[in-house]
């Protein structure tokens, strides 16, 4: 029987099933503002059967942004754009919907997909500006230099982290995910590599921790207890004087006191120097499995996790409570339905698409090879109405 798409709670968020789209950056914001683009790809994944699906890194203030086009939220502007974006993708789906919270540090004023040459920092005439970071130290040669951020410049980042999160709450979001990974402001922090301070905020390691902590705490304190938190983790720097995995559950313990529902364990692009392994599928997964058992945190694993077997069996066996999927869902938005067929479950079709489900289509064999729907599948059981209700958690219990 599979696990994968059993439910589960995340703090007080009850999803449908354990899979997750991941964020992904799309480059494709004006001036921090979700455009149609957003609305059509978060839309069309929302109807992927996943049960949650997380908004790409969106900036708490515009220094964050790595590039012209990634999402902010600092305005109202950004507020009324995500929020007109959850409505509509909420009338038609029951996924849950969150959005990842961050700031990029030394890795922002960079190009974007579209325009990138050879060289990933934006000149002045393309509109570079100041970044900052933990030191004054850059990511690679050629990169912008970083400010080295005053007390009051940290304290400006923790409250703009707070106030994006009081606007993703009112634009109707279940769920932030804090970035503290792929090398971004609080990853920066953290890592002996990019933060030299000698202040409270740098050397040991709980200093160096700070700075991830105190966004967590500033974050749950406006953030409601009914909503989910996370945070996307380093879990290590694969670098000899970086960032170690016991470092990284001494994080996640921290976190789990502070009241953070979840940790996804991802890894890499702190350093350009760093020697990580070539991926393998599920090669993220031990380190999420670490978490789960030595610290009790709800853990998803990340990165490579393609095959609808695999990702069941990392449930199965216990050893991550989630899976999170990032390309197999741009190359497939509806990978989680085709998964739920593969592994036998019913998949949750939207009305609209019924007619496609396994066993009212006779082409579904031959859309997918080797899936064989379970005779069990009822036929058409779904509500006449083209628009869900989302079931309150406590109905789901
Ligand atoms: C186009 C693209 C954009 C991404 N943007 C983000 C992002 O905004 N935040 C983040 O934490 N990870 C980002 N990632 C990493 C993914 O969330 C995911 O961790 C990674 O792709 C590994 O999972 P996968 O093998 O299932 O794709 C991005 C990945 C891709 C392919």
């Amino acid at each position: 029987m599979s696990k994968l798409f059993s439910g589960i709670s995340l703090g007080g968020l009850r999803l449908d099933n354990r899979v997750a789209v991941s964020p992904m950056c799309q480059y494709s914001a004006v001036n921090g503002v979700a455009q149609d683009w957003h609305l059509i790809h978060l839309g069309s994944l929302a109807l992927s059967g996943a049960g949650l699906v997380i908004a790409e890194a969106t900036a708490v203030e515009a220094a964050g942004r790595i590039t012209h086009g990634c999402l902010g939220l600092w305005n109202d502007e950004q507020e009324e754009a995500l929020a007109r974006i959850v409505r509509a993708t909420k009338a038609y789906s029951h996924a849950a919907l969150g959005i990842q919270l961050g700031h990029a540090g030394r890795r922002a004023s960079c190009q974007s997909i579209s325009t990138r040459s050879t060289r990933e920092w934006l000149d002045i005439g393309e509109g570079a500006w100041q970044t900052y970071g933990p030191s004054a130290t850059s990511y690679n040669e050629g990169w912008h230099t970083p400010v080295e951020m005053t007390e009051s410049d940290i304290l400006r980042v923790i409250t703009a982290f707070a106030q994006a999160a009081r606007r993703a709450d009112r634009a109707g979001f279940d769920l932030i995910e804090i970035h503290g990974a792929h090398g971004y402001l609080i990853h920066q922090f953290m890592s002996p590599l990019t933060n030299k301070r000698t202040d409270t905020w740098g050397g040991s390691l709980d200093n160096r921790l700070r700075f991830a902590l105190e966004v967590a705490r500033a974050v749950r304190s406006v953030w409601p207890q009914s909503k989910a938190l996370g945070f996307r983790v380093n879990s290590k720097d694969w670098h000899p004087d970086g960032l170690s995995l016991d470092d990284a559950i001494v994080l996640c313990q921290a976190l789990k006191e502070i009241g953070v529902d979840y940790a996804v364990m991802s890894a890499g692009n702190l350093v350009p120097d760093a020697k990580i392994p070539r991926a393998t599928p599920g090669h993220q997964v031990a380190f999420a499995m670490r978490v789960k058992k030595e610290t009790g945190l709800t853990a998803m694993a990340v990165g490579f996790i393609v095959d609808p077997k695999l990702a069941d069996d990392i449930i199965m066996e216990g050893r991550a409570d989630m899976v999170a999927i990032g390309r197999a869902f741009l190359d497939n938005p509806r990978w989680a339905l085709h998964a739920a067929a593969t592994l036998g479950v019913d998949p949750d079709y939207p009305p609209q698409y019924v007619r496609i489900r396994p066993n009212n289509w006779i082409g579904f064999t031959t859309a997918h090879p080797g899936v064989v729907a379970p005779q069990t599948f009822k036929q058409a059981d779904r509500p006449q109405s083209t628009t869900w209700d989302r079931p309150s958690a406590e109905s789901k219990k």
